[in-house]
């Protein structure tokens, strides 16, 4: 069975959580793609928004996560793609309701902002919950 594969990139400051991340992606049954960093050495955060952005705009990737240092910058970026909704989540309530009612297909988090479990946490709910389209379908519509 071919496993769904989620993207996942980060600026420096984001690097440690991705790696984490990136662990529980692989241990939830799907292929994780790292899109880097790969290092501390300080990189644009724009670079890795869009990479994450193009991997799940394509269809190469299912969904895409993204971290920088607050979730701010590399959401922002992640964003410019029209076909993306990236959101920024800093709890599980904000990971649900993202999938539920916005259908967002970027979980973009803050390294610096929230902690490794917190993190786990919006990454696992994220994964699991669907949209719930109804009322939510015309006005995702409207964002691209
Ligand atoms: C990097 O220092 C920091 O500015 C970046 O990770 C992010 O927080 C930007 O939004």
């Amino acid at each position: 069975m071919t496993r769904e594969t989620i993207a996942i990139a980060s600026d420096h400051a984001g690097v440690a959580l991705k790696a984490l991340l990136a662990e529980e992606v692989e241990r939830l049954g799907y292929q994780p793609l790292d899109l880097g960093t790969h290092g501390t050495q300080s990189v644009d955060y724009p670079d890795f928004g869009r990479a994450v952005a193009k991997a799940v705009a394509d269809g190469q990737a299912r969904f895409g996560v993204a971290i920088c240092g607050t979730g701010i910058g590399i959401s922002i970026a992640a964003n410019r793609e029209p076909l993306v909704r990236a959101a920024l989540c800093h709890d599980v309530t904000t990971a649900r309701l993202a999938r539920q009612h916005n259908d967002a297909n970027v979980l973009a988090l803050g390294a610096r902002t929230i902690g490794n479990e917190v993190a786990l946490d919006c990454l696992r709910t994220f994964l699991a919950t669907a949209f719930e389209g109804g009322r939510h379908t015309a006005r995702v519509a409207k964002l691209s």
